[in-house]
This record gives structure tokens, sequence and C-alpha cells, in this order.
């Protein structure tokens, strides 16, 4: 089992695990405010869509213990805004700011004591939600995940990325725990490494077998090894099913189509937003050049020589073999799969 916790409640702040400084150090942080949870989402303390969408949510509550009666609306619109710009891609942050911002809104007219438990009650309904969903997720791919299978994985999907268990490293988990013996490669997923220092500290922790690799050599790998599918998370599925995920994807399920291995997306129904039809209108992230440019603190891109560095990339959905959500296994075409998905998710509540 794994012993760490990528957000907690401490009951008067959120503690974060310095996701920034694993695998070499455990360090949480506390925040007391909705700016300092924006900041340590906009510097990856927390990172992942579902974890920073449950972070968001906190932030949340956390505006609202602060505020004095005759400001809570106001404050709680505020800290909405200033977290709403921390990053842009991943649809979880959005949808989960909302899901309590509705919340408010409803109930308006309670005390503001009131209030602030129930934002507060909403966020922890989101982190133990997220955690319900994840398993889910796992116990449904594992139809898609033979005995002895090779999985490529890219950037880290796993209990640091959620709330806790995952979603596409959830399902390589289950499927370990159910006594599947798989191999997983790991993407090292750069620039920020999410592979090879989170998912592989994970997956080290779990017992899974696994090999970290450079993200340049998964097309090598299918060619020498056999390797039976490959499994990524998203951080926005479109209507059509285009998949907005960490930056490598796109290459990595070109690989697999040229190599026929099936490319799974592994995601919860707060990952999709139906508001828009395409990859195409995905706001991408773009971050520092400094990511690219240097390793560790050395810099090794030539001073003068310019850096692009988009941290997302958009997988069409034609090179998706099926995403798997918590209401089940979405196939081609997406768009009706992925309405019901949704919906289904809405009922529940
Ligand atoms: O920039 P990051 O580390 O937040 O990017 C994370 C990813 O791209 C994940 O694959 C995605 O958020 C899904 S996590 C369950």
């Amino acid at each position: 089992m794994t012993h760490f916790r990528t957000l907690e409640w401490t009951g008067s702040a959120l503690r974060l695990l310095d996701q920034r400084r694993l695998p070499t150090e455990t360090v949480y942080l506390d925040l007391g405010d909705a700016p300092e949870v924006a900041e340590a989402i906009r510097t990856m303390v927390v990172r992942g869509a579902p974890a920073i969408g449950a972070a968001a949510a906190y932030g949340l509550a956390l505006a609202a213990q602060r505020a004095p009666a005759e400001r809570l609306l106001d404050a709680l619109e505020e800290a909405a805004e200033v977290l709403r710009r921390s990053r842009p891609t991943a649809v979880n942050l959005f949808w989960a700011i909302q899901r309590v911002m509705d919340k408010v809104h409803a109930n308006h007219a309670l005390d503001a004591d009131a209030l602030r438990a129930l934002v507060l009650s909403e966020a922890h309904a989101i982190a133990e939600e997220d955690v319900a969903v994840n398993k889910r997720i796992a116990q449904h791919g594992q139809s898609l995940v033979p005995d002895g299978a090779t999985i490529i994985h890219h950037c880290n999907t796993g209990s640091l990325a959620t709330v806790d268990y995952g979603t596409a490293l959830g399902v390589i988990r289950y499927a370990h725990e159910i006594g599947k013996r798989i191999h997983v490669y790991l993407d090292e997923t750069r620039p920020r490494l999410q592979g090879a220092k989170l998912s592989a500290w994970e997956l080290n922790q779990l017992g899974v077998p696994h090999t970290v690799i450079v993200d340049g050599a998964s097309g090598f790998v299918m060619r020498r090894h056999k390797v039976d599918l490959c499994i990524v998370g998203a951080d926005r599925i479109a209507a059509n099913g285009d998949t907005a995920n960490k930056i490598g994807t796109y290459n990595l399920a070109l690989v697999a189509r040229a190599h026929g291995v099936p490319f799974y997306v592994a995601a919860p129904t707060s990952t999709i937003d139906l508001s828009i039809r395409s990859g195409d209108e995905i706001p991408i992230e773009e971050r520092g050049a400094d990511e690219v440019a240097c390793v560790g603190a050395t810099r090794v891109v030539p001073e003068g020589s310019p850096v692009l560095n988009y941290a997302f990339d958009v997988t069409p959905a034609h090179l998706i073999t099926a995403i798997i959500t918590e209401a089940g296994v979405v196939y081609p075409p997406y768009e009706e799969g992925l309405a019901r998905a949704v919906r289904s998710r809405s009922e529940a509540r």
C-alpha cells in the first residue's frame, strides 16, 4: 500500500505533498488561502487533472473560512477567479470550482457559518468521490488488460495525480493487485519527468514491475519487445473524443497506431468537456522556457536559442481505441458514449 497522501484537509489548512521535491524528499506544505493554492497549482506542487480540481475546491473552502460574513459571497467569487487562472488545460479544475460555486449559489441565503460548512463538505465530497471513481475506472479497465501484458504509460496518472489510487495508473495497479503478471514501460515524460520521478516512485512502492524509457524510445520498444497496449490519462476530453494530455501523448498514439498497439485513455467523467466539440478548442498551456532549456540547475540549450514548451498536446479521437471511465468503457464513435457517461454521473448525484 502507498503510505502518502497527495492532499489532506488539516481542519484549518490544505496540506499538499510537494511533488516538485519527489522522489528524493517527502515534504508537505500547509496552505492557508486560495491564492496560495492557485500558486501551488501553477508551480505544480500539486498536479494531475483530478488532484488540481480537488485542491481548487479546498482553496474555496479556505477562502470561505477566511472571509468575513458580509463579504463571503464576493470573496468566494474572487477566489474562484484566482483559482481558474492557475492552469488552463485540465477541465477538472473548472469543473470542481463550478460544482462548489453552484452549491454556493443554490444556498446563498444560508448564514455565513452554514455556507462555510457547505463549501468544505462539497470539497470533501469531490475528494472522496475521486477515489471511488478511480477504483471503478480500474475495474472497468481490466477487460482491456490481459494477464502477462506489457504496457506503455505516459506521464503520471497515479495516486499523486488524483486524490488517491489514480486513473490509467490505477488500471495498471489494480491489474497487479488482482494477480495479473504485467510489466510497465514508463515514458520519462520530458520536460518535467513525471514518469521518471513520480510514476516510477509509485510503482516502486507498489511492487509493480516497470522500466523507465525516454519518450523517444516507445517506437523501438514496440518493435523490439512485445507491447500489448498503451494507457494514458487525460486533462480534457472533447465531445468527439479528442483528448488533451501531457505533451508526448500524441506521439505515443501515432507510434502505437503504426505498430497496431491499442491505445487507451482512462479518465473520470469530470474530465469530459461536452461544451467543446473537438480538440482544436482545448486551451493548451505553454510553460516557461527554462523547463526545457535546463536540466536540473544546468542550462543545456544555448542562450539565444528559442524554446517552445507546450505542456499538453491533443490526440485525435481516431487514434484512441477506447476511453475508460467510471461509467464503463466507451468505444468510437465517441459522441454518444461520452454524453451517456457524463449523464450517468449527474444522475448518480
Ligand atoms: O502537467 P501535469 O503533470 O499536471 O500533467 C498531468 C497529465 O497530463 C496527466 O496525464 C493527466 O492530468 C491525468 S492525471 C490522472
